[in-house]
Parts: structure tokens; sequence; C-alpha cells
């Protein structure tokens, strides 16, 4: 057996981390039928030599008869900051063979007490205002190491967004760092390795810092939500050849200024003034006492009540880069000439724009989404957020060149205004910017529509994943709706490797929790939603994400960590719903005992059910307690895993209390479900708050709803889609869930996909033939909670899903379910144990299911057959196939578990 991709809190060899105990994992490779593991050991040491010839060690965990390979605590002397720790493993297989050791991996301790800190915080003088933005500042301090460099650390964060640099040499890829925190609580730092930025002799660092989400415009509440102008805060740290450390820290001994940018906002946009450009300002200048016309930096004191710590998330990075599909089209020509480039793609991120002209001339960059009846740029949907750029020429004869820093726009099409000649479409190249969470599928299947509408969540995930995991990427809005982070949280596990960004956002919505328990309807909150609950469906993120991710990547800790505070959540649901019936405050602070007056919430969102308001006609009273049902049920699990066994038996009462007051309050003696939408008959099916006599009747309610009286269409908002087609398949209409996903007409997922969608929209409704552009108010063409459905397409179309009793895929089910709509299907998913692969496709009179199930896990495949169907695998009848072991069979089921391996059934006739 191989042992590779040897991971630490899910990262690769990660710089500065501050988890005090932090989990490792690796990955099995064997085409061994059966391979898995037995026993390992991990062996941990102080230097890349020592891990080789195995000593000095720091920790030899010994032999450990387990079969654990992913999420196992390192357990050795306590860490220090600073320390970087080298790691193997080897591992025993069935036979209880000893592996090779793996090549070493390492991880390295950040800063743990504040004690190492002796930075402070600078800033600039110049201040703007709730409307009026001022120039980026610019930071720098010179210095000359003490001796002979050996090694070099820059631990840095700022109040505001930062890009470093040493000797003119920009500092990691990270973009928009620190990211976005609720900065009153919590500021991340980041960790570099500088060793090859800095020289012997004379150093320049230099920093900018863009307003970001601390002191820029944030959604609709204006500048300035938690603080007046940037700030920074670093500590760059020189290991020299005779042993001493050299620490440079920020204090007023740093010059400041202001450049060229002249004003830099996520939502509004950049304006670069090449002329203003500061030349040399990061390099050492030739006298070694700086240069001329900086003035020192201002200290502050440290945000009282903030903690630092390590960032524990992947950082944004530039991803990739799309040129314009066509030549530019010429808008109009007069007064102004103004030039429309398409992408082909809705993106999120920037451009960089090639161009020679005149000094002084400014060129304006505007972003849109779509394009309107005219061919002009549709931006009535950004709202207030400009998304436009100016860039005004330093007037270079060899040309120049200009890519915005700190602020990223929605866009397909930019519209460029100010340029004198007839631009080519090379003026522009798009520069896709996300988190760095790597992807973890491929999938495919023989419809080429289903295929786009994949490609669409893949996209809308993309741009909606920027730091924080948002609703939508272009208008003055791009919050962590709690909602729409809820339903999409499992799609996003199948698409790329998400868990550190999760793990992340929960902890933004810890820190946005009320004293009194509550969950706010984003996180992280901000001003106008820091005293209302987030109501049904939206606060219950807090209780639905954490479980996701244990499930899909058998993640205990992130439960352990919220458990109480998760139980808090609990408390104040249980005690604010009178009879356990949830009619929570949407918008409003909770008045207690008026709570009847206050039923909210965001209900059904943007349902199609005739409702003429945005929540939908379903109830709020009948969502809410749906909901606080299926969070009981999820916080009996949650328990459970984490040993908590007289809690586990508490939630499951309260589950079975609420579903009976669900059930006594909602559903009549004879099966009618009050509200009687699609999404009322989902919600009570799909979190089990159906009485067991009633279930063919309601079901037969919901299909003839979908079937005849809405002629094979759906009507839900965000709080039903997400389960609608399951639930179909959970009562054996997969047909009807199919006619669903593959429905053209409106309203449905595949009618943007026809009218040339590239992104998830908001709103079935966003655009359409008859009524064109949707309210400009509320209407977004990349946010992504529709796109929920691509958990069943993986989980249904190819068949690969997670086994709840068995989280992270640990034990694997298999489960396509054919239609006669398709041909093939095949996916590969990243696990963490590994590839699993499936692809069925059908062969003359036989169907070919090929899988694998990556070593040290199993799985349960379920067989698709008819009377009389015979199953070969790798051409032996399948009871002779070495591996697969016979569970049970049903008419339309052959059920059989399989021991790790690749497997070709072919299942004929
Ligand atoms: C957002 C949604 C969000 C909703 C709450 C909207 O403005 O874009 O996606 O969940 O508000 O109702």
């Amino acid at each position: 057996m191989n042992i590779l991709d040897l991971r630490c809190e899910y990262r690769l060899n990660p710089l500065g981390i501050d988890v005090r105990k932090p989990r490792l994992s690796w990955i099995l490779a064997s085409s061994r039928r059966g391979a898995r593991q037995t026993a390992y050991q991990i062996a941990a040491a102080l230097d890349d030599v020592y891990i080789l010839q195995g000593k000095p060690l720091l920790w030899d965990s010994g032999k450990i008869e387990s079969d654990q390979s992913i999420q196992v605590p390192y357990d050795g002397p306590e860490l220090q900051s600073r320390q970087r720790v080298y790691w193997r493993v080897r591992v025993w297989d069935e036979d209880d063979h000893a592996s090779e050791w793996s090549s070493p991996a390492w991880f390295e301790m950040g800063l743990l007490d504040s004690d190492d800190w002796g930075a402070q915080w600078i800033g600039n003088p110049l201040v703007g205002g709730p409307r009026s933005p001022v120039p980026s500042p610019f930071f720098r301090k010179e210095f000359s190491t003490g001796g002979e460099l050996q090694s070099a650390r820059l631990y840095i964060t700022s109040l505001g967004i930062y890009e470093a640099s040493i000797n003119g040499i920009r500092v990691g890829e990270d973009v928009f760092a620190p990211g976005w925190t609720d900065y009153d609580k919590r500021i991340h730092y980041q960790t570099y390795d500088v060793t090859n930025n800095l020289e012997n002799g004379l150093n320049v660092i230099g920093v900018i810092i863009g307003d970001g989400w601390y002191c820029g415009h944030i959604a609709w509440q204006g500048r300035q939500i938690y603080g007046d102008r940037p700030k920074l805060f670093a500590q760059l740290e020189i290991r020299l050849t005779d042993g001493s450390i050299q620490t440079i820290t920020t204090d007023e001994t740093w010059g400041t200024n202001v450049g060229p940018i002249l004003e830099s906002d996520l939502l509004m946009g950049e304006a670069y003034d090449a002329r203003l450009e500061l030349s040399s300002w990061n390099l050492p200048s030739r006298s070694g006492r700086g240069v001329e016309g900086w003035s020192p930096a201002v200290s502050f004191p440290h945000p009282e009540g903030a903690v630092l710590v390590a960032q524990n998330t992947v950082p944004v990075r530039a991803q990739e880069e799309l040129t314009p599909i066509a030549e530019p089209t010429l808008l109009w020509g007069w007064p102004n000439h103004d030039w429309i480039f398409d992408f082909g793609q809705n993106l999120v991120g920037r451009v960089r724009l090639k161009v020679r002209g005149e000094r002084g001339k400014t060129i304006l960059l505007r972003y849109g989404e779509m394009l309107d009846e005219n061919g002009t740029l549709y931006t009535e949907n950004l709202r207030s957020a400009r998304q436009t750029d100016y860039y005004t020429l330093k007037g270079d004869p060899d040309g120049e060149t200009y890519e915005s820093r700190f602020t990223f726009h929605g866009f397909r099409y930019v519209q460029v205004n100010g340029l004198t000649e007839t631009p080519t479409s090379d003026l522009l190249t798009a520069i896709v910017l996300h988190s760095d969470n790597s992807n973890a599928i491929e999938f495919e299947c023989s419809d080429p529509l289903v295929n786009q509408l994949q490609h669409n969540i893949r996209w809308g995930w993309k741009g909606n994943s920027v730091d924080v995991p948002t609703d939508c990427p272009q208008r003055d809005e791009r919050l962590g709706w709690t909602g729409d982070g809820q339903v999409f949280v499992k799609t996003a596990t199948y698409l790329t490797h998400s868990a550190s960004f999760f793990t992340k956002w929960i902890q933004d919505l810890a820190d946005a929790q009320f004293d009194y328990g509550a969950i706010p309807s984003v996180a992280p909150v901000i001003p106008s939603l820091k005293k209302s609950d987030g109501g049904a469906a939206w606060s219950d993120a807090f209780i639905i994400v954490p479980w996701t991710v244990w499930q899909q990547y058998g993640d205990r800790r992130i439960l352990e960590t919220h458990y109480d505070a998760m139980c808090r959540y609990m408390d104040y649901l249980t005690e604010n719903s009178p009879g356990l019936i949830r009619m929570l405050p949407g918008e409003k602070e909770l008045i207690k005992g008026k709570e009847d007056e206050q039923i909210g919430g965001y209900g059904d969102w943007l349902a199609q059910d005739g409702s003429s308001d945005r929540r939908g006609l379903t109830p709020k009273d009948l969502i809410g307690t749906a909901f606080l049902a299926y969070d009981a049920k999820l916080m009996a699990q949650i328990a459970s895993a984490i040993d908590k066994t007289d809690d586990a038996d508490r939630f499951k009462q309260l589950f079975k209390d609420t579903r009976s007051a669900f059930i006594k309050r909602f559903i009549t003696s004879d099966g009618l479900v009050v509200g009687q939408t699609q999404t009322a008959y989902i919600l009570a099916l799909y979190f089990d708050l159906v009485p067991e006599d009633l279930h063919s009747i309601i079901s037969a309610a919901l299909l003839k709803d979908i079937e005849v009286t809405r002629k094979t269409h759906m009507s839900t908002g965000f709080v039903g889609t997400p389960y609608l087609t399951q639930v179909l398949t959970d009562i054996g209409r997969v047909d009807l869930a199919y006619a669903l996903l593959l429905q053209k007409s409106f309203p449905s997922w595949l009618y943007s996909v026809i009218h040339g969608a590239t992104t998830i929209w908001e709103r079935w409704d966003g655009w359409t033939e008859e009524n064109g552009f949707q309210d400009p108010g509320m209407n977004s063409f990349n946010h992504y909670a529709y796109g929920a459905v691509g958990t069943w397409m993986v989980e249904n179309i190819t068949g690969i899903r997670t086994d709840p009793k068995n989280p992270g895929f640990k034990h694997i089910l298999l489960r396509p379910v054919i239609t006669s709509e398709m041909s093939f299907a095949r996916c590969a998913y990243q696990s963490p144990y590994g590839p699993i692969r499936s692809h069925w496709y059908t062969e003359e009179n036989a169907m070919i299911w090929e899988v694998s199930v990556p070593a040290n896990t199993t799985a349960t495949a379920q067989i698709p057959i008819r009377a009389g169907t015979q199953i070969h695998e790798d051409a032996l009848p399948i009871e002779e196939s070495p591996g697969v072991t016979f569970i049970r069979k049903t008419p339309e089921l052959a059920v059989y578990k399989l021991q790790a391996g690749s497997y070709k059934f072919e299942i004929g006739k």
C-alpha cells in the first residue's frame, strides 16, 4: 500500500497554525481488493533529517491497532510557537504487513501566545467618512539584517485587506488577506516563509492596505462598519546563522504615504491614477535612510475584545484566467466610445487591462452580468454597488498594465470607456478569484443540458466562495446568508474540498451568536441584522452546517468545538416555541411574550407558489416547527457522535415531541397538510413528520400538485427545493424527479440553462421570455441556492453517497438511479479516503457499471435489476467475485457489500 496526500488540518504542509492538537490524515492507495489498514504508526521530529533517520523523535505513536486514517490527532508533547514538526506514517494492512514509511510532511506552528507578539497596530493619518473614501495607505520599513540570514517568517494581518512585499517582491499569492471575520471579536493573521525575499544587508518591507470589509462598504450599510481607516499589524522574524533572532515589528518608525490607489472598495471598485505611482517605494533606498515624502505611521491600541488567531481556512487566490469569446463590440460612438467585452462566463474576479494611451486620460471599466435587449450593459440589479474601476494612464509609450487589487466584481461583460483606438479582445483578460477550495469532482452524464447545469452549479460556488459563503457576488449584498449557506453546504462538499472553508464559517456563526442563544441571518453579522433572529431555515445553519461537515469529512472536532453553543441555540429555540410550535421573528428583535405577533423568518424564500410575497405561501410556523424537529434529530446524532448519550436521548425525545406537535397542528386526520404547498409536503416527508398511515396520502397530494396542477413543475423556493428531488426519489417516483430535473419550461433548472445561463440564478424568473428581467431590486444571476440540486445529481445520477452511520465515506453507499433518459453517467469524487468512482453506461443488452472503492473503506452497492437479471463482475458470476458479499435482493435491487477495490459489473438481461 502506498501512503499519499499527508495532510494536517485538511491542508498540505500548513504554515502558521494554532491548533494545539492538529489532526493528521493520509490516503492509502492500493489496487488490491480488500486493502485496508489495521494499524498505524506516526513518527514526528523537529528536523527533516531526524525524521528520515527516525531519531531523535519528538513523538512516536508506536503501533496503534486502528483503521483510522483521517482526523488522527497529534498526541505528542505540547507544541510550541514557531515549531516546525515533520511527520510520517506507516501502516499495517489486512495481513498485518507493514508498509514502508510515507514521505515526510510537515506543519508549522504560528504564534500561540499574545506574549509572542511585539507589534503595534499602525495606520495613516488620513480618515474618510461614511460616504467619503480616501486613498489606500502605503507603509514601508527599511532595515538591515544583523548577520547572515538563515530563515525568516512574516506574521502579518490588517484591518482592511493587504498586499505585502519585501524588496519589491510580493509576499505570497493570497488575495484579500486576512479575509472577513467579525473584527471586533476575531482577526486572522497569516504566516509566510519569506526567507527567499530577504537579502543579507539592506531590505524593505512594504504593505498596501485597501478598505476591504473593515472600513469599505458592506452591503447596504455604508462605509466604516468596523473602524475608520485601515490598519496594519506585522512581525517579521529573521533567524540568523549565529542562532539569534532579529525581529522587525510595526510601530511608529514605519513610514506611511498614499499613492495611486485613490479609492478601493469591494462593492464600488477601484480608482487608480498611474501618474501617482510611487516609484521604488518598496525597494531599499540608496542612502538607507528611507525615501522622501513619507510621514511616520500613527499607532493604535489593539482592538478591544478581538483575539488574534492563525488563519484556519484556505486563502482567496487568483484561480484561472479567461479571455473574451469574441472581439469587442462598439456600443455607441458618441459622445464616448463604449465597447462591450464578453467573457462568455458569469464569473467573479477582476480584469487585467493592457493598454497604451495618452497620459492623464481615464479608462472606465464597468462590470455587469447581463446585457439588456439593446445590447447595453444591465446594471440595475447591482443596486448601489458601483462595480466600476477607473484607470488613469501615465502615458507609457510601451503600454501599461493594470489589475485592481482590493476589489472584486461579479460579471460576464465589461463595458470599457475612454479608449482612443479601436480595441481588440486582448485588451482585457478576466482573472477568476475565489477561496482555494480545490476541486473534488469530475461529473459527466449523457445529457449536455444537465452537464451545463452542473457547470453552472460549480461556477455559482466559485463566485460565492470568496472567504465567506455569500448569497451573491455582484450587488450591494455579498453576505454570508445563513439560509443560503445551509441549503448549499452539502453540494459544496461534493464540488470542492470545503472542510476548512466551512470550519471558518461555522466560527463566524458562533461569533455572531447572540448572548441569549439566537443566530442571525448573516455571518459575519452586520449592524442592521445584529438584533434579529435569522428565522427558520436560516439560523438553523448553526446545526445543519457542522452536522454536514461531520457527515462529509468525518470531522467530530467541529461538533465538539461548537456543541455547547449549539445547545444554547436549541434551548433558545425551545424556550421560544410555545407548545413546540416555532414562530420566530425574522427581522425584528424578539420580544418575549409577543411571539405570536412576530411570526417571521424568510419563509420559503422566492417560491413560485402564487404568493405575492417573496416569502411564499408555506406557513412560517410550519417551516419553523419542521426545522425545529430536524434540528433536534440532527442534535441527537451529533450528541451521540461525541458520546453525550444523555443529551442524545433528550434530543431524540425533543424530536418526537416536536413531531407530535407538528402533526397535531399542521396535518389533518385525512392527510391534509396546512398550506398545501409543495414545500409543506416536502418538509413533512423529508423531515419524517408524517404519521405512517398518512404517508401515501400526503405523497399523493405532493405528486398531484406537481404533475396535475402544475403540469410537472415545481413551485418551491429556497426551503423546499433542496429536498424536492430526494423526496420524490424516496417515495418511489424517481421518474418524476428526473422529469423535473429535465424540465425545460418555466419554472425549472433548465429554463435558465436553455436561455444561456452560465451560473445559477437567484430566482426561477430572474429573466423570462414573457416578462424579461425581474424586479432589479432583487435579481442576481449568480446565487448558488437553487444549485443545491447538485447533491441529488451526484447521489442519484452517479450514485455516490456517504453513509450517515459511517461519516466521512468510511463506508460508502453506491446506488445510481438509472433512467431511460440517460445512457451514461460518470463521477470521480475525491473523498477523504481517496477517489470514489462510479461510471455506468449501456452496452447492447447490458448495463455496465464500473466502481472504485478506496482502500481502507467498504461500500454497499445497490444494483438495479429486473426479474431474471444476471450480474457478472469482471466476467465471473457475481457470487464468485472476490471482495463481493451478497446482502439481500428485492425485485428491483440486488445489494452487495464491496471491499475496497475496482469492480466492473455487467448487469444483463
Ligand atoms: C439574499 C438571499 C437571502 C435573503 C434572505 C437576500 O437579499 O440575497 O439569498 O437569503 O435575502 O431572505
